[in-house]
């Protein structure tokens, strides 16, 4: 499931350097991955009965659909339905556990919202609409925008290589950076308020107590809570930790109590066909769990 995203952002990569370059009017494809920005048309050439759009914007921001104009068979059994996050097979991002609303309150159909409310705000940088039309001819339009997240809590990385700062700033709540490549990744900082405790990276049946913690997260699926702790840091330290995933999903959990400020900072790319070859090969220290 999770290569279907990847193909989908490299293509992205080709799409955002080709706008520097052209004006164009944007479509929706039934399926499609599009970066934030601007007015979007789908118009169906035939029934179209499962079509998907992911939502993808910057780290710190946060993406607002608006409706334009929708000329679709409601009563017909047609939707249009805006997520809070990406879901694809029922696995979901942010996962059920780390999103502040509830399953249902995520999803958002136009047939049932109402006519005064126009506009589905998500909650993080990603977001998708679900569409389902009966009859050629129906089309709808939408606004894609932007707007800045003071406190972006979960991301999904654009790219694969990168580095990040999260902070949880005296919040009872648990925040994850994902990232769908496999890749080496360095935890350089992590701090809890302005306390600098003895450099120590405890394993993880030493952090099972504390309510303070930075869990790194690997697996296949696209759901937080589908994956396998690869280790966790619970005391400050500054770094650095380095690892190299070779999964498919690589995830940067802060759980925090909301005693402190918590703050984690790493960075991140894409290991190259040799090193996971190699990870393959002796699976000694780094691999992953998942397989
Ligand atoms: C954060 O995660 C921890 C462990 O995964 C869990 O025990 C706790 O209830 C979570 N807190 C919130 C606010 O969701």
């Amino acid at each position: 499931a999770i290569f279907l995203i990847k193909k989908k952002i490299h293509f992205l990569y080709i799409f955002i350097f080709n706008q520097y370059f052209c004006v164009f009017v944007q479509y929706f494809r039934c399926l499609d991955m599009v970066a934030v920005d601007g007015q979007f048309t789908f118009t169906a050439d035939r029934p179209q009965l499962s079509c998907a759009a992911f939502l993808l914007a910057e780290p710190d921001q946060v993406i607002e659909v608006e409706y334009d104009s929708v000329d679709i068979d409601c009563r017909g059994g047609d939707f249009i339905t805006v997520f809070d996050g990406w879901v694809m097979k029922g696995e979901k991002f942010p996962s059920s556990q780390d999103h502040p609303l509830p399953l249902h309150e995520r999803y958002v159909n136009y047939c049932s919202m109402g006519s005064l409310r126009t506009t589905v705000r998500s909650n993080q940088n990603v977001a998708m609409v679900f569409f389902r039309v009966h009859n050629a001819g129906s089309s709808f339009t939408l606004t894609l925008r932007k707007h800045v997240n003071p406190f972006p809590c979960n991301v999904m990385s654009q790219t694969p290589e990168g580095s990040y700062t999260m902070v949880i700033p005296q919040q009872h709540r648990n925040c994850s950076f994902s990232i769908v490549y496999p890749v080496a990744i360095d935890i350089s900082e992590f701090s809890l308020g302005r306390f600098n405790n003895v450099p120590k990276v405890k394993s993880m049946p030493g952090c099972a107590d504390s309510g303070d913690l930075v869990q790194l997260l690997g697996g296949n699926s696209l759901d937080t809570m589908k994956l396998v702790p690869i280790t966790d840091v619970c005391v400050s330290f500054t770094g650095p930790t380095h690892m190299k995933v070779a999964c498919d999903n690589t995830v940067v959990r802060m759980v925090s109590s909301g005693t402190f400020v918590n703050r984690v900072s790493f960075s991140y790319r894409m290991l190259d066909r040799h090193e996971l070859q190699n990870i393959k090969l002796n699976n000694v220290e780094d691999f992953c769990f998942n397989n």
